[in-house]
Formats: structure tokens, sequence, C-alpha cells
């Protein structure tokens, strides 16, 4: 097995590590501290656990290197505007949008999408970060340096979130995983909640569109497609072309994780659908310490990623899965308690999604 860089060495990098130990690839998450004389560079394929990474000599020798895989997607889809221009050019339904190229465009924007002006800097946003939610009042307030580096979306009623977490092999055959739900609060993924039996025509309609996204990019790897779910249907939100937070809930809820099924593909190996054939729920971590109390529930599995707990901070993530869903929800509630107060409300999502 031919052994994977990874620009980036979070913990999306430390997963695609820890999936490919068992098949026996080694993989190498390349951070800033990186030391080239320990990396197998000529031999590797090359891929990213995020959109823009630093520029180094390193970075730069594994981003111009012939077998770095979909190469020409990261900088299309880092930039928001290219990333919502592909959607239009694929008649793909996404939130209404234009470019916020100038202040006295404010008028006509709030006439054409509505009362509520989402704001997201083209580049660089992550977990709610670099994002504003204006009425027309409230448009003085946004940063001046935001007018042409953001773009500027209809702010959507929608009733919930979902993604479609999938794969596409350099034969071009896609594979997907049910349909994840997911309850956002300040902009950042608190729980996620998947079900082996999903909303039929939810499922085919996401998996159309991220099959037409993956096939116009010729992309080979794991992508994840995030939704909002309307009345008519799905809007698609954003695109990583990556592995995703909404699909961590795989790797103890189906039998093939999004981080082996990004590998395999990555290295041509054999791609099948995975099989998830039980409710799985994934809690973020979130600017919390380590307990080791949450072991005593016996379906918890905790993935601590070993960083600096700091507010708001992605430290960690529990998933749990049963075949019996009055089961997990009942692990649910044993779990709450050993939580701080604020993860109460995506526990109780949670268990109302399993019912
Ligand atoms: N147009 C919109 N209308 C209503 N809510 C929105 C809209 N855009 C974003 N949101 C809310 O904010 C959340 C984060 O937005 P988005 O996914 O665009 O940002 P992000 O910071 O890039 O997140 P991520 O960490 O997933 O990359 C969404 O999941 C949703 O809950
Ligand atoms: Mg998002």
């Amino acid at each position: 097995m031919k052994p994977v860089c990874v620009l980036g060495n979070g913990q999306l990098g430390r997963m695609l590590r820890q999936a490919g130990e068992p098949l026996g690839i080694a993989v190498y998450p390349v951070g800033l501290d990186a030391e080239p004389e320990a990396l197998p560079i000529q031999q590797s394929v090359i891929t990213a656990e995020i959109e823009r990474w630093p520029e180094t000599a390193l970075t730069r020798e594994l981003a111009r290197h012939a077998a770095f895989v979909n190469r020409d997607v990261f900088p299309l889809l880092a930039d928001r505007l290219t990333q919502k221009q592909l959607l239009d050019r694929l008649g793909l339904a996404t939130a209404p949008w234009q470019l916020l190229a100038a202040a006295d465009e404010w008028p006509q924007i709030f006439t054409r999408l509505g009362e509520l002006a989402i704001v997201k800097r083209r580049t660089g946003g992550y977990d709610g970060r670099g994002q504003w939610r204006l009425r027309a009042a409230d448009t003085a307030t946004l940063p001046a340096e935001c007018y042409g580096e953001c773009i500027v979306e209809q702010g959507i009623n929608f009733s919930g979130e979902v993604s479609l977490v999938g794969a596409r092999g350099h034969d071009g055959a896609t594979v997907f995983y049910p349909l994840t739900h997911n309850l956002h609060q300040e902009g950042i993924l608190r729980t996620s909640v998947a079900l082996p039996q999903p909303d039929r025509a939810l499922q085919q309609q996401a998996e159309q569109m991220l099959s037409a996204i993956m096939h116009q990019l010729n992309y080979v790897g794991v992508m994840a497609m995030e939704c909002f779910i309307v009345a008519e249907g799905l809007l698609i939100n954003e695109l990583a072309p990556r592995v995703h937070n909404s699909g961590h809930w795989t790797q103890n809820g189906a039998s093939i994780s999004q981080f082996e099924l990004h590998l395999r593909a990555i290295l041509k190996l054999p791609l099948p659908t995975p099989v998830v054939n039980a409710p799985a729920v994934m809690v973020n971590l979130i600017g919390t310490e380590v307990n080791s109390q949450w072991l005593s529930e016996p379906l918890v599995h905790l993935h601590w990623y070993e960083k600096e707990v700091r507010p708001g901070r992605k430290v960690g993530h529990l998933n749990l899965s049963d075949t019996d869903s009055s089961r997990l929800i009942a692990a649910l509630a044993a779990l709450a308690p050993m939580l701080p107060p604020d993860y109460a409300g995506g526990i109780a999502w949670a268990q109302n999604t399993l019912r």
C-alpha cells in the first residue's frame, strides 16, 4: 500500500492516520512543524484535510506533487464565490446569494433576498466564524474590509439541516452514507444523528446533487455536502472536499468509516457502499475538558483529539450506536448529566430525532 501525506495536521488528519493503520496504510499528516526528511514524499499519494494550507517550502512541494489528488478542487471550493458559481452552473438549488461588492448595494440586497442577510467571508471561515447575520438596520456594523471579500446569502428559514457524505473512485463510481441530521448552534456543529433508513426522497435528491458535483469536478475521495431542508426539498449550504465533522459517526456506525473510505478512494482500493445497520449519534466536545466518567456508559466511543482545550474549540467527540434506538436514547439520557449543561439541548434534539 502506498503511503499518504496529508496537508494539515488537525484532528481530521489524525483520524485519517488512525483509519489507515489497520490496513497497513501509513498516513502522515503534515503540519507547519513537519520535517521533510521524515516523509516518504516521492512514493506518496497526497491529500488534504483542509481547503487552504499555509505556504512553506514543504507544502508547496506537496501541492505540486504529481500524485496530489483533487489539486484543482481545493481553491475552487475554498472560495465561497467560485463554490456558489459552480452550484449555479450545475443548476443545483442553493441559498440565493450574490457577491457583496459595495455598501451601496444593501437596499437592492434586502429587496432581493428578504429581511435577513447572512454575510460570509469568501475564504477562511469555519465553525460560524467569518459570518454575520444582518437586518437592514445592522449593516453599518459590518467591517469595511468585508466588501469584495464576502458573499451575502438569503437567511433560510429551514426545518432542519442534513449533510451527505459520499465518495467517488478513480473509475467514477460513487457511494454514499445515509443522510446525517445536524444540529448547529451559533454556527458550530453540536450533534449529528444518522438513521439507517433515511427519507428516500431526500436521500435520492442529495445523492443526485453530490454525484453531479463530484462528476463535474472529476473528484476522487470523500466529499461532504451540507444542506438546508425547506418545503421544496434540499438547498445546498456548502461543500467540503474532504472528510467532514458530520461524518464522524461513521467511525462507529458504519462498516467503513469516512476516513477509511477516503483512503480507499485515493489509493484505488475497492469502494463498496458502507453498510449501516443501526442509528448513530455523534456529540461534539467543544471547549470541554475530557471526563473519564463518559466511559462508564458502554455505548460511548470517545474520540479525544489531544488538543489544548479552549472555549469554542472542537477537542473531541463521542459516538454512540445501537440497533435498538430506545437503548440509544437511554444511553444519551445517562450521558447528559456527565456533560456541561449546554449539551442538554443537543442531546434532547438527538433523542427526538431517533424517535
Ligand atoms: N443562509 C443561511 N440561512 C440560515 N442559516 C444559515 C445560513 N448559512 C449558514 N447558516 C447557519 O450557520 C451554520 C454555519 O454556516 P456555514 O456552514 O456556511 O459556515 P462555516 O462556518 O463554514 O461552517 P463549517 O464549520 O461547517 O465549515 C449553518 O450550518 C447554519 O446553521
Ligand atoms: Mg458548514
